[in-house]
């Protein structure tokens, strides 16, 4: 698996929300390689003496253009991604990637994408790889609230005809609530269809909305997959920190080296 460390030029920076940021950055080493569900380590940090590896933080390929570009969709939360915020066009950041697991597929099978928050973030290189394989998924994005679900045209453009839900806590758009309850009336009508037994459900956001999309999968024997999060030091295996409970022999999984995408059945939720 190639693992590409080098110095990006940011190319553009935006903010859809006041904090969420789309970065877009020059970087046809990574491009080329990357698969949808894997990650970078970014530092924000330029020069070389200033360089602090405790500040790389993990962020999904959220998308990739056939240029070169690859991009990043995040919500500042700390110090780590409030430095990145701040980078203009023209500026270096460090970027160690494409690293981990992505999502696996089978273009004989209809695929359901589940996102919530954030977790809509690596969904979008899936959906639009999935629509280049001419197998379009349905999608479905959940949020608090409507201006938390951004990017929704493309999405749209790359889901399956009649085929993209969205959900709001708050009922601002879409289903008034959550989107374990969109998948389940998507799996009674599939029902009727006898569609279910070849459908695959591939799902990253909250860990507690994971759990019940695993939970709504296993009872119907649906295989699925999650995108797990966990707080990474080094990316790359050797510091373990980034360990989460495996539903075998109180193992461990160690999310960048084994996931971030694994199958839902090997996680102790
Ligand atoms: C594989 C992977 C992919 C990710 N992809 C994205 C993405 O595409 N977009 C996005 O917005 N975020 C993503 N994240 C989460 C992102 O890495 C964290 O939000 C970020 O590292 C926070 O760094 P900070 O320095 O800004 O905040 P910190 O100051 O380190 O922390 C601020 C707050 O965020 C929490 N936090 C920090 N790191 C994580 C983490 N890894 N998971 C959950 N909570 C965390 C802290 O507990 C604290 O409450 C991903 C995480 C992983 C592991
Ligand atoms: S982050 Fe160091 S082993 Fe995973």
């Amino acid at each position: 698996m190639p693992r590409i460390d080098i110095n990006a030029q940011v190319l553009a920076q935006t903010s859809p929300t006041k904090d969420i940021f789309l970065l877009s950055v020059s970087a046809p080493e990574i491009a080329r390689p990357a698969q949808p569900g894997q990650f970078c380590m970014l530092d924000a940090v330029e020069e070389d003496n200033l360089h602090d590896p405790l500040l790389r933080r993990p962020l999904s390929i959220h998308n990739v253009t056939a240029d070169g570009v690859v991009e990043f969709l995040y919500r500042k939360t700390g110090r780590g991604t409030g430095l990145l915020s701040r980078l203009k066009p023209g500026r270096k950041l460090k970027i160690l990637g494409p690293l981990g697991n992505g999502f696996r597929w089978d273009n004989s099978k209809s695929c359901i994408l589940v996102g919530g928050g954030m977790g809509i973030a690596p969904l979008l290189f899936l959906a639009a790889a999935l629509h280049k394989a001419g197998n379009p998924p349905a999608i479905i994005l959940g949020a608090a609230t409507e201006s938390d679900l951004v990017r929704i045209d493309l999405f749209r453009t790359r889901a399956m005809e009649q085929g993209f839900f969205t959900a709001t806590e708050d009922g601002s758009l879409g289903h008034h609530g959550l989107v374990t309850e969109v998948l389940l009336s998507l799996f009674d009508h599939q029902a009727h269809q006898a569609g279910e037994a070849d459908t695959v459900v591939l799902t990253c956001g909250p860990f507690p909305m994971m759990r019940a999309v695993a939970a709504i999968c296993r009872e119907r024997e649906i295989p699925c997959q999650v995108s797990l999060e966990a707080h990474m030091a080094c990316g790359s295996g050797l510091c373990l920190g980034c360990a989460v409970e495996s539903a075998h022999n109180a193992d461990y999984i160690h999310v960048c080296r084994e996931g971030p995408v694994v199958d839902a059945i090997k996680v102790k939720w």
